[in-house]
């Protein structure tokens, strides 16, 4: 199952700037929560002019608010691009500037959440992290769990299992967990799954059930 996503991703990848390996760790941090609430074709050039306009945290911290209001702009959600910036004064002041590298540490920041936390932990840093976000719980719910979407919160026994099948070294795992979410974006869509595609097709419990309709449905409607 490893084996398949990971050659997979590196086929079909995209090559976004925030995965290239001269990406700082500040460039990754950026790129997650502009990706939290916005989709990759409107975040790539709003990436790009925000690393050049801002390249680390300190310069961040100490722009004017209403410019870093005008630069998120047609991002959404404006509150993001304050919180951003209160996340970069406090790695300023309590982290010498740097993007602190431990899951615990990053949790301590503004704004920042598990999902982030494990995201920037892995691809900013290469630490092995639980990078669970709405693409990898749908990917191994239908691939390993049988169910056409996750359930709609997250339970600690499916965060459990998760964990579970994250690799155990370190380097792997980080790819495992792009290679898994990109599988999300790209092939097991929620609404279009094209499982003629997928890397998993033939070892997919949900595909292999007859891709079953969402027990969720009722309530999500
Ligand atoms: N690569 C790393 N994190 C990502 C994300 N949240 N969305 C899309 N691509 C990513």
């Amino acid at each position: 199952m490893h084996a398949a996503v990971l050659r997979w991703y590196d086929g079909a990848a995209r090559d976004l700037p925030w995965r290239r390996p001269d990406a700082s760790p500040w460039g990754v941090l950026v790129s997650e929560v502009m990706l939290q609430q916005t989709p990759v074709a409107r975040v790539e050039p709003a990436w790009r002019a925000w690393m050049e306009r801002w390249p680390t945290p300190a310069d961040l911290a100490s722009a004017p608010a209403a410019d870093v209001l005008r630069a998120w702009d047609r991002l959404g959600y404006p509150r993001r691009a304050l919180r951003l910036q209160d996340c970069a004064r406090t790695i300023v002041a309590e982290h010498d500037g740097a993007v602190p590298v431990t899951e615990d540490e990053l949790l301590t920041l503004p704004g920042v959440g598990a999902y982030t936390a494990a995201a920037v932990a892995a691809f900013a840093h290469g630490a092995r992290a639980v990078v669970l976000d709405t693409n990898v719980r749908r990917v191994v719910g239908r691939a390993l769990e049988g169910r056409a979407l996750p359930p709609p919160t997250l339970g600690r026994a499916e965060q459990e299992r998760a964990a579970g099948y994250v690799p155990a070294d370190a380097a792997t795992s980080v790819r495992w967990n792009v290679g898994v979410m990109e599988l999300g974006a790209l092939v097991c869509t929620a609404r279009s799954p094209r499982c003629a595609d997928c890397p998993l097709r033939s070892r997919c419990a949900w595909l292999a059930a007859g891709r079953p309709a969402d027990e969720h449905a009722a309530r999500r409607r």
